[in-house]
């Protein structure tokens, strides 16, 4: 298991002790990764620790599982093998027919699922989670079970006051889980805030380096409900693997560091690009001018985040047109890593409401933030692309998965 540093540490200190190493009898710095998925019994019939089977018992899992949750000040963490199937796992674990709150917005790919959770038999409502008017209004007209926010939220950046929507969850008894993938642990601990369970997909800041798919709850108490969804993903053996699950632990090692650096260069472009002739908005929660940024000042302690978006003055085609021509900058999906990306969002999830189809998503990357600055500026004078108007479909949900 993991094993806390005796004296208090910074956070910082703290991710750089991620439990990679430092096992007997050698003493490795690095140690090993224990993909045995069976334990053998002595002469006695008697088994030498609690490790019984692989599908719910992995040494190198329960490391990084325990490692996550002193980041996240929680009780327990548990690792699945996405973001989706453990925001999945929440609901699914719900043994009577559950009403959830959801904010109106998240990560496409699960509010999608979302919408479809009727099949289980539960009920859904998306509200705007950053109004608190309208989310009491909610929680008065009919009692949820579960909310769920995502805050900051992707790809719009929009911030949910966690204490406060904790508080008022917490009145009519209902769980709150927090998606806290973009903030990371660096900048908040929902826990703290009043949250009952954190989660993330570790695909993005937590591992960095693009190279793991994970997802992780963590929860601040044992519970029914934490129980029930520790005995399903037992059964289910919907675990991260122990080969991902130390490649996570190796990526948090410089999860403070990166991420820093990330939400540093993310504030120098956001300030930039307010400026740019071809940008006519530029949302990140540490601008000034943002409607969450008074919140995320109190709630994001030392950054806000590598995540932040731009809309382009000449439209969809403009914007297709610069992310298809940057150089350093990778056109791409996904975020997190430490190289930076740029994605117009709408061909992945269609335009909306939530998602104009004017949009670049960037991730942040950790490279120098001239150079960074200077191929946008040369990508946003590029020609631009007609995109397929089918591309642009709202709602369209033939495209398969799509991160
Ligand atoms: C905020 C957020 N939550 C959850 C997910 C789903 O995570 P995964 O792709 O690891 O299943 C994503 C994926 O993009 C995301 O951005």
């Amino acid at each position: 298991m993991y094993d806390k540093p005796r004296a208090p540490l910074t956070f910082r200190s703290l991710t750089v002790q991620s439990p990679v190493g430092l096992e007997a009898p050698q003493n490795g710095l690095v140690g090993p990764i224990h993909f045995s998925t069976t334990y053998t019994r002595d002469e006695k019939y008697a088994y030498a620790s609690e490790y019984v089977y692989g599908r719910a018992d992995n040494l190198t899992l329960r490391q990084t599982e325990s490692f996550i949750a002193t980041l996240e000040n929680a009780h327990a963490a548990m690792l699945f093998g996405s973001g989706m199937s453990a925001a999945m796992a929440v609901i699914l674990a719900f043994d009577r027919p559950a009403h959830v709150i959801a904010s109106s917005e998240m990560y496409y790919g699960l509010r999608r699922w979302f919408a479809g959770i009727g099949r289980f038999g539960h009920s859904i409502e998306f509200v705007d989670t950053t109004d608190l008017a309208a989310f009491q209004s909610a929680i008065t007209r009919r009692r949820p079970d579960l909310v769920w926010i995502e805050t900051p939220s992707n790809p719009l950046w929009k911030i949910t006051d966690i204490a406060a929507v904790s508080r008022m969850s917490h009145e009519v008894d209902a769980v709150v889980c927090v998606d806290s993938t973009v903030a990371t642990p660096v900048f908040t601990r929902p826990i703290d805030h009043g949250a009952d369970i954190v989660m993330h997909s570790a695909t993005k800041y937590l591992n960095g380096h693009s190279d793991v798919s994970a997802g992780v709850l963590a929860a601040g108490r044992p519970s029914a409900l934490w129980h029930q969804i520790a005995m399903m993903r037992a059964e289910q053996g919907v675990s991260l693997g122990a080969l991902e699950a130390w490649l996570l632990a190796r990526g948090m090692r410089t999860l403070d560091i990166r991420v820093r650096t990330q939400a540093k260069t993310a504030m120098r472009l956001a300030e930039r690009l307010q400026t740019h002739p071809a940008v006519s908005a530029v949302l990140y929660p540490g601008l000034p001018d943002h409607p969450g940024h008074e919140i995320a000042a109190r709630q994001m302690t030392g950054g806000f985040s590598g995540m932040l978006s731009v809309r382009m003055k000449g439209g969809a085609s403009a914007a297709l047109g610069a992310a298809a021509n940057v150089s350093l900058w990778k056109c791409a999906t996904s975020l997190g890593g430490v190289e930076s990306l740029i994605e117009h969002r709408a061909s992945m999830e269609g335009h909306g409401p939530y998602c104009p189809d004017d949009l670049l998503r960037l991730s942040v990357g950790i490279e120098d933030p001239e150079d960074l600055y200077a191929d946008l500026d040369r990508a946003f004078q590029s020609t631009p692309i007609a995109g397929p108007d089918d591309e642009l479909a709202p709602g369209d949900l033939s495209k398969g998965v799509r991160a």
